[in-house]
Formats: structure tokens, sequence, C-alpha cells
């Protein structure tokens, strides 16, 4: 995507072909810092103080990493070592094993001398794939944006709610949930967005709502609590979330407070679609409630609140009691009779175990 109008990509092999280049998140939107990696710690640091952050890119940064490690140790125990340790960087988002997992199934059976370069190559196709991915959702789910656009009055946009960042800074290119909207928006149709804040780390305010501006797309920031005010009052045409983890019967989690938008959505007749690539289906739970390891944060990120003074000093201020403890889930789970659809890469299914075998059937088999 487009930034001050040069085109990045939220992680890329630097130029001299070794260090791994990423935008640190923790910085939007104040600031647009690019940051080095130049070994499996920093990746690892990168992931767990999410400096990178969101499924897909957690993942593909979790590949680059193993390269970077890869340059000092190649046995077989310090291979496996250092995915063991990339995988627990974070608990919840399913991509992050999925691409440690892919990218040993392949470095493993070879001898360590050969591994370092079909790692970086492995790291490579992981990010392109990602990219082309996206874009197919993208495709996918403008069909949807574009069919509630003919049902709308002539000259009206088509109101669309989202929930924390899946867009493209939380992927490679495109996002999961906003490639829709940047398609739709390719084709012409008008979009207007409702950028849920996502406490406590923001992510909707500092990350999706600078995409947008960035993309010259409509939106307005909410707070958390207002979604279902405005779709009791009609102003919301759909909800198009990401996902962390999908279960195998179409259980979703996402970032926390989704399952809140999913209620109010039901509630009021609005669809709530999400997008997400098969990478995050993770095949091997059923129950997400039940199942899906919640990320448990500091509870710093709920006590206190960080923002830019006008002369562009970031400061972090307390907004609660010194002797005030807190909690801070990071995701819940939305059960799949909340899911109107899930977008994927090969189309739109119920979210349903049968409905994703329908996209997948080798995951049937
Ligand atoms: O804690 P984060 O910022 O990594 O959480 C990100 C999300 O919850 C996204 O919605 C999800 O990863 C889908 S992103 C394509």
């Amino acid at each position: 995507m487009q930034v001050n109008g040069q085109a990045y990509r939220s992680i890329w092999l630097a130029a001299d072909g070794v260090g791994v280049e990423i935008i640190d998140q923790t910085r939007l939107p104040f600031h647009f810092h690019i940051v080095r990696l130049e070994s499996v710690e920093q990746a690892m640091t990168a992931i767990r103080d999410m400096l990178v952050r969101g499924a897909p890119l957690i993942g593909a940064t979790a590949a680059y990493g193993l390269c970077l490690g890869l340059r000092q140790h190649a046995t077989t125990e310090a291979v496996e070592n250092m995915a063991a340790q990339l995988i627990a960087c974070r608990p919840t988002a399913i991509n992050l094993r999925w691409a440690v997992e892919r990218m040993l199934r392949l470095l493993l059976p070879l001898p360590p001398e050969q591994r370092l370069a079909a790692a970086y190559h492995e790291a490579g196709r992981i990010c392109a794939e990602d990219v082309a991915t996206n874009e197919a959702i993208g495709r996918h789910g403008a069909t949807l944006i574009a069919a509630i656009h003919r049902n709308k009055k002539e000259g009206q946009p088509v109101n669309i709610l989202t929930h924390c960042n899946a867009g493209w800074l939380a992927t490679v290119d495109w996002g999961t949930a906003l490639a829709p909207v940047y398609k739709a928006v390719e084709l012409g149709i008008p979009v207007h967005v409702w950028v849920d804040e996502t406490r406590p780390r923001n992510q909707g305010a500092s990350l999706t709502a600078w995409e947008l501006v960035a993309a010259h797309i409509p939106h307005h920031l909410i707070v958390d609590n207002a979604g279902g005010h405005l779709m009791q009052h009609g102003q919301v045409d759909c909800c198009i979330v990401g996902t962390d983890r999908t279960t195998a019967s179409g259980d979703v989690c996402n970032k926390i407070g989704t399952y809140l938008k999913a209620l109010a959505a039901r509630d009021n007749g609005v669809p709530f679609y999400v997008a997400l690539p098969g990478s995050t289906v993770d095949w091997t739970v059923s129950d997400g409630v039940a199942e899906i390891p919640i990320e448990e944060r500091g509870e710093e990120e709920v006590l206190q609140l960080q923002g830019r003074d006008e002369a562009g000093t970031v400061h972090t201020v307390a907004i609660a009691p010194v002797a005030t403890p807190a909690v801070n889930p990071a995701f819940d789970v939305t059960p799949a009779r909340l899911v109107t659809g899930l977008i994927t890469e090969r189309g739109i299914c119920a979210a349903s175990r049968s409905g994703l075998l329908g996209l997948y059937p080798e995951q049937g088999q």
C-alpha cells in the first residue's frame, strides 16, 4: 500500500538480502519508523512487543526470524529450539504456528548447510502468497459490498464497521477485513468505515484510521461501545472483522470486543462477516470458547493511555487509581452461529464445518 506516495509492505527483505525490515507499529500513527531485524531474538521481541502484530504478519515475521536464526545455528536441535521459542511468543494467532511448522517441514529434511538458502526462499514465498491470498479475499469480499450497494439509495455509501486492525499492516499487504474495502473502492463503490478504537491498545485508532487516512477512504473513529447504538439506528450496513484463529466448526477468535459486536449485529439484523486466509483455520480445534488459548496481556495496557501532545511528544498517562488492578484478555471467541459468513481466498462460505470443508476439501481427507 502507499505511504506518502511510496509503496510499502509491512515486512520485506532488506536490500542486502540478509536483514529483514518492518514498520514499528507501536509508533504509529505518530511516527512512521522502519526497524531492521538481524537476529531471531530481535524477531521474537518484535512479535512479543507488537512492533509487528496481526495474525498473518506475525507468521511472516516468524518465518523470517527462523532465517535470521539459521545464520547463527543450522543444526536440527537449534532449529527446533528456535521454532518452539517463536511459537511461544504469542499464543492465540494460529498463523504463527502455521508459518513456523511450514518452515520446519521444509527445513528439517535438508542437510544443515542447505537450510539457510531454503529458509529465505520459503519465507519469501510465505509473504508473496499472503499478498495474493489477501487480494483474493478482497475480491470476494467486494462482491458482498457491491451487493449491499445495489440496495442503497443513489449516492449513499456502504457503511462498514470494523474492529481492531485487520488491514495491510496486519498482513504482508492488503489486509483481511480491509481488503474488501480497498477492492470496493477500486471498483468505484462508495464506502464509509466505522472504526472501533479497540481498547486497550487502540489498533483501530492508531492503525486502521492511519491506513484509511493514507488511502483517502472516508471513515469515523468510534469508541468501542458505540457500535450497538449505530446499528440500532440503521447506520451500519455490515460488519467485517479479521480473525486470529478460526476453528474447524467456524467459531471465530479475534480481538477482544469482537463478540459483543457480533451480538449487537445479530440483534439488529446486520450481517457480520469475518475475513480470513485458510492459514487462520485451526483444523485441530472445534469448540473455540473451550479450546483456544486466550492471550493475557499486561495490566498496564488497561491502566494507561498513550497519546501525543501538540508539540508532537508522545506521553503515557494513568487513567485509574494507582491501587486499581486490571485484567487484560486480548481476544474473545464469537460462536459460529453469530457469523453470517467467512470471506476466504477461495470464496465465501458459511461459518460451519461443512461450509469450510466445501472450500478446503483437502482438510476432510
Ligand atoms: O493483538 P493484535 O493486534 O495482533 O490483534 C490483531 C487482530 O486481532 C486482528 O484482527 C487479526 O489478527 C486479524 S488480522 C488480519
